[in-house]
């Protein structure tokens, strides 16, 4: 499904809809809902927005899981970290316990970290499975194509087999050192919500989404959920590019 907003406010709320929709689903079907939040700025705004009535009261907070796409190998207590933005907007402000939030430990060395994660992906997988299949992930996309920690040429975006990698990439002038779920985990999710917005991201946009098949170059194109739907949100600045979806 592709949406396009007049701005990124309407966006914004449109998103936090559909996320209070699929944690409603979740819960009445499971029990639980697992929710892997991307990194940027972008969703910066859907956080404050979750944390605040009205969306607030209708989240089920006990029982949602929080987890990450990806992150950068800093401390959880400074600006480039990704947990640190979400803890600020949402998690210190609503009623969760600590163990319904599984963080990317930045802190770490990134093989460390890598281990880590893969150890809390397996011990929260359901059954015999070593990673979880995520009810819902929120998903970014760079203005080179990149989505999560996954980039242009890195052998990470072409894995097929660890769910978590460390990865090493030069974006914005962003901490290079990273840590980030594969293709493989993306795509066993129920849902997955990408949320995009900006001029700087349009040719992208439209190279992902109507360009010819060409993941090396555009990474985003490899979320594909065998099962699961995809969403697009984006703002009309963002969908300039796009031919059909107008
Ligand atoms: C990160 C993100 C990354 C982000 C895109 C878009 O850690 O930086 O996970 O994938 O979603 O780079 O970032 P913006 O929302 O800031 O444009």
């Amino acid at each position: 499904m592709i949406r396009i907003f007049s701005d990124k406010t309407e966006l914004t709320h449109a998103a936090a809809g559909l996320i209070v929709a699929q944690a409603e689903q979740a819960v009445r079907e499971r029990g639980q809902f697992s929710l892997v939040l991307s990194g940027g700025s972008t969703p910066q705004a859907l956080f404050s927005l979750l944390a605040r009535p009205p969306v607030r009261a209708k989240l089920p907070w006990s029982k949602i899981h929080f987890f990450w796409g990806d992150e950068r190998l800093v401390a959880p207590d400074v600006e480039g970290s990704n947990y640190y933005h979400a803890a600020k907007l949402l998690l210190e402000q609503v009623p969760i316990e600590a163990g319904q939030i599984h963080r990317m430990k930045g802190e770490l060395p990134a093989e460390a970290a890598a281990a880590d994660y893969r150890r809390q992906l397996d011990n929260f997988a359901q059954d015999e499975r070593i990673w979880p299949c995520f009810d819902l992930v929120l998903l970014g996309l760079g203005s080179d194509g990149h989505t999560a920690s996954l980039f242009p040429g890195s052998s990470a975006a072409a894995e097929t087999t660890q769910p978590v990698v460390a990865v090493t990439a030069d974006y914005e002038g962003r901490p290079a050192q990273r840590l980030t779920l594969t293709s493989p985990v993306f795509n066993d999710a129920g849902h997955i919500l990408f949320l995009v917005t900006g001029p700087d991201k349009a040719e992208a946009v439209a190279a992902v989404l109507e360009g010819a098949s060409a993941p090396e170059k555009w990474p985003a194109q490899r979320i594909q959920p065998a099962q699961g739907d995809v969403s697009w949100f984006m703002d009309e600045f963002a969908a300039a590019k796009l031919r059909e979806f107008r």
